[in-house]
């Protein structure tokens, strides 16, 4: 049976990836994204390519469009075999300085979206039986601690332990479901103009306004660090590895191994 795979965040960056490795592979993809016009953009790209495709413009940090993401997934393909709960964004300040809506937006998207992302298939994977995989996207920061993007990593570090519980309490029941976290570096992608996306009812008043563009620590290196990350087509290639293999946490940048090392040996001691 061709496998069918849900992608939310996948009208750009690393879900686009995704969505473009899993239809390469012969798979039917259900795009989910709150930008329309990309969605749209990339489900006509990847039908002209062959592929069998489902978009649905989902807003991930609403629980309702999430249960219709997964009962208009249903309703397509009758099943469900892969979950990406990729959709994030972030922004950035000193963590005192963030307002109520700058917390609101960032863990809307990035971990009430997975909740909700979980809440809405994992029932139905269930049910189902097939073999299923879910890959929870966090990030490094979700693994590390240290000054900068204090929502951002709150939201991550949230991903990860929700996983991390996931994936046990699933194999306790013995259910045909795989849990995956990944956990990448700088991918080049469009993370920092992630406020092109935020909501008008989190809009911050004119005088607490990010900049134009999102600093994420040294703001002289941020945009060229990222340029000098992985593409997003690397980064599906390790998604699509880890769950042939049942790898849980996706490391795509080994060499950030020494900062999670680092943070558990100041833990233990
Ligand atoms: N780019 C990096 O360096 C990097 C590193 C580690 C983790 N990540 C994570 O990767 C994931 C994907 O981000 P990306 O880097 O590809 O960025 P991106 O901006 O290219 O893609 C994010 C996608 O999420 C969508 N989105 C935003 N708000 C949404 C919402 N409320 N509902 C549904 N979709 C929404 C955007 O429209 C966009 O298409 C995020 O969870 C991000 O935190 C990125």
């Amino acid at each position: 049976m061709q496998k069918v795979a849900v992608i939310t965040g996948a009208a750009s960056g690393i879900g686009k990836g995704l969505a473009e490795r899993f239809a390469g592979e012969g798979m039917r993809v259900v795009l989910a994204d709150v930008a329309e016009e990309p969605l749209v953009k990339l489900a006509a790209d990847l039908k002209a390519k062959g592929a069998t495709v489902l978009a649905v413009r989902t807003d991930v940090s609403n629980a309702a469009e999430v249960e219709n993401l997964a009962a208009r997934t249903l309703e397509a393909f009758d099943a469900v075999h892969i979950l990406c709960n990729n959709a994030g964004v972030v922004c950035s300040r000193p963590v005192w300085e963030h307002t109520v809506a700058d917390w609101e937006w960032v863990l809307g998207v990035n971990l009430w979206g997975v909740i909700h992302g979980i809440r809405a298939f994992v029932p139905d994977m269930l049910a189902q039986g097939n073999a299923c995989h879910i890959v929870n996207t966090a990030s490094i920061l979700g693994l590390v601690g240290g000054s900068g993007e204090g929502i951002y990593k709150v939201s991550k570090h949230g991903v990860v332990a929700l996983s991390e519980t996931l994936a046990d309490e699933l194999a306790q029941k013995g259910a045909n479901i795989q849990v995956h976290v990944l956990c990448p570096g700088w991918v080049r992608t469009g993370i920092l103009d992630a406020a092109r996306n935020r909501p008008d009812a989190l809009q911050n008043p004119a005088e607490k306004k990010q900049p134009q563009e999102t600093v994420i620590g040294d703001s002289r290196n941020t945009r060229a660090e990222m340029e000098a990350g992985l593409s997003p087509a690397e980064v599906a290639e390790h998604v699509y590895k880890a769950i042939q293999n049942g790898t849980f946490y996706i490391h795509t940048h080994p060499e950030h191994k020494a900062w999670i090392r680092e943070r558990m040996e100041r833990i233990l001691e």
